[in-house]
Order: structure tokens, then sequence, then C-alpha cells
């Protein structure tokens, strides 16, 4: 039997084949989910609604999300089809995935970012792109060298409002920008109140693999309100209000400006820690002040860890997502001529709409 090839019988659901009324599959992207918390859940329903995607495989260290997910694809598909992973690796090893969506905890992104792109697969990854610059460089030359696409989840700025705005700042249409503000929730989104009794040292979950949800960050005592959604508030896993929104209120300001092409040129910051750094409690800063400059000479970016900054500047967020500037007729900004690129149809349709044009 040397040399021969072992053919075993393998079911192929009717969705997979583009039976059912389903798009080819050489018209599909075949996906696959790493990390079905909550907003992976959310990308994954998403994806969901896209015809012209097919989701084949999840993945979770924690088996009940991983369940929920992995329900969500069946009910969609009407089939079984959707298969389960415990370890990432073994989700990319599959050649027949194309992409994945990845919304691990930050300190996950640079692993499975950098093994997602030498396995050769396009990459929907959340904000922030990884939890240090060295994770982020790392992923961005192992994306290149491997021809990727990598689409950032900074869905604002496939939103109208934001867009907008940033149009209307980069035509000049509320003259000179001298100074930007960016105003951040402040303290750790109530996370100490709504877990209060889950701040203590206890016993790992059945459903849940702390090991490998740890990974590389360091492994301490088990804490379940370190982890899943709150994990953003310790220094271990998460960056605090700053990490977290940095993809989003800062990038729009970063947007608005036109820098997307350049890096700062000073940065300077102040914070103000937690009175008491007990035992589970978050270890980010409570409060923070930071300043950057792009380049000599060009309006600083003021971002603040207050409730919300109500002071002159060409953006004023108190947080609610909402771009408040001055009026400006849609005529106006059309006469003003220039208009940039964005996905009004989401951030998830841009994969789609990047893969098709790469
Ligand atoms: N774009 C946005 O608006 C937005 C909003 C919320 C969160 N996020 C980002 O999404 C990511 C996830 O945040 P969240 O709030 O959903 O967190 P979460 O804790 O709810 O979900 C993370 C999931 O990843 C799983 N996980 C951990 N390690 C894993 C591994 N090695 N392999 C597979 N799964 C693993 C966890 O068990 C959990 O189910 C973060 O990077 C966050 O910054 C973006």
């Amino acid at each position: 039997m040397a040399g021969a090839a072992l053919a075993l019988p393998t079911f192929i659901p009717a969705s997979a084949l583009g039976l059912n009324g389903k798009t080819a599959p050489s018209n599909r992207i075949v996906m696959g989910m790493i990390g079905c918390g909550n907003m992976g859940t959310s990308n994954l329903r998403a994806f969901l609604t896209k015809a012209d995607c097919q989701v084949v495989a999840t993945c979770d260290v924690d088996k009940n999300h991983l369940k929920k997910a992995t329900q969500l694809v069946n009910e969609r598909y009407q089939d079984q089809g959707c298969k389960t992973y415990h370890d990432f690796r073994e989700l990319l090893a599959r050649a027949d995935i194309d992409a994945v969506m990845m919304a691990t905890p930050d300190h996950w992104h640079g692993l499975v970012g950098v093994a997602a792109a030498k396995s050769k697969k396009d990459i929907y990854g959340e904000k922030p792109l990884a939890r240090t610059i060295l994770e982020q460089q790392m992923i961005v030359k192992a994306v290149e060298e491997n021809g990727r696409i990598y689409q950032m989840g900074s869905w604002q700025r496939s939103v109208a409002n934001f867009h907008k705005a940033a149009e209307i700042v980069r035509n000049g249409l509320i003259g000179t920008v001298k100074r930007v503000e960016v105003g951040l929730p402040k303290d750790y989104n109530d996370a100490e109140t709504r877990r209060k009794d889950e701040m203590h040292v206890t016993t790992v979950p059945p459903e849940l693999d702390y090991d490998m949800w740890s990974g590389p960050s360091k492994l301490l005592p088990y804490i379940p309100a370190r982890l899943h959604r709150d994990w953003r508030w310790n220094y271990n896993t998460g960056g605090g209000q700053l990490m977290d929104w940095i993809g989003h209120h800062c990038d729009i300001a970063h947007w608005g400006c036109d820098f997307d092409n350049s890096g700062p040129s000073e940065i300077e910051g102040h914070g103000e820690f937690p009175a008491a750094r007990r035992v589970g409690r978050p270890d980010s800063r409570a409060l923070l002040y930071v300043h950057v400059r792009r380049h000599p000479g060009a309006a600083p970016q003021e971002i603040g860890g207050r409730a919300g900054i109500h002071s002159a500047g060409w953006m004023d967020d108190p947080g609610a997502g909402v771009v408040r500037l001055p009026l400006v007729a849609d005529r106006e900004l059309a006469a003003a001529g220039a208009h940039y690129w964005s996905s009004h149809a989401g951030g998830h349709r841009s994969l789609r709409d990047f893969r098709a044009y790469a």
C-alpha cells in the first residue's frame, strides 16, 4: 500500500457545495472564527449575513463560548458543518480556510496574527492591532512577507457620521486645525461594581482552559473578574481605557488630520493609578492625559481619560460615539472637492471588497 492514498468518505454539507441557494464556493471566502466572546460573536453574526462568506470553523478556549458561536453558525446554515477548535493552530492548519476573524483578548493578537499570516490566511483582526509596538511590527512584517490582507476592526471608519466629520476637517471647512482633543471614558467601565463578588482567587471552571487563555501573558492565580471582557483593565492582558479606545476616537482624530502615513514625533503623558491596588482589582490607570504631536508644527492631540471634553477642538466627543462639529451642509462639502473612500456597508464588507480588488 506504500504511496497509495487512503480515501475516506467525507461528509460535505450541502451549503458548502453551493447548493440550497448559496453563493458558489469559488465566489465565497471560507472563514474561521478565533475568539468567540463579546466582539467575536458580534463579528460572527455580521459575517453570517454575507452570502459570499462561509464560516466553517470556530475556535475558543472557553467551551461555553465555543458552543454558543457554533450553534449560531449551524442554525444559520441549517446543517452541522461548522467544526470546533480549542487550539487556533489546528484551525490555521486547514488549507481550505481563506481568512480568519480574530477577536481574542489583546494579549493574544501578536501570536495569533503572525501565525495566521504565516498560514496564508487573510485576517479581520480586532483593534488594537496588538498590545505592544513590537508585536504590532511583527504582525505587519508577517502580513507583508506573506502577501496577506489585514482588515482592522476599527468599525467607526465605516460609519457615515465619522466619515463626514473627517471629510469636513480634511477639506478645510473648519479652517486650520490647531488642536485636537479626544475624550475617553474614565475608570474601568464599572467592572469593579459589576463583578465585585468575582474579585477573589478561586478554582478554574471546567469549561475554561485558563493556561491557554493566559497564553503569552503572566500566569496569575485565577480570578474571574480578570477574564472575559474585563481583562482590558489589567496591564497583564490589556491596556486600560487608552488601549481600548485608541483604535476608535483617537483613530478618527488621526483620520481627520490626515496622519495615516505618519507616526508621532512627540508623546508626553501622565496618569493616575488606582489608590488601592488590591488582589483582583484593575491596575491600569484610572485617569490619563496624553499629548501627542505628529510632526513638528502639526496640531497636537490631547487624549484625556475624562468622561468627555467640552472645549474648543474639531472633535468634541462625550464618549457616546457622536462626533459633534459645526453644521456643514452636504452641498458645501461636495463643493469642497475631495471625498475619501469609506465602506459605509461596514468593515466586515471591506474585507470582501479588499480581497476582490487585491
Ligand atoms: N471593534 C470594537 O468595537 C471592539 C469592541 C469590543 C472589543 N473589541 C476587541 O475585540 C477583542 C475581544 O474583546 P472582547 O470584549 O470580545 O473580549 P471577550 O473576553 O469577551 O472575548 C475574548 C474571547 O477570546 C477567547 N480566547 C482567549 N484566548 C484564546 C485563544 N488563545 N484562542 C481562542 N480563543 C481565545 C476567550 O475565551 C473569549 O471567548 C479585543 O481585542 C478587543 O479590543 C473590539
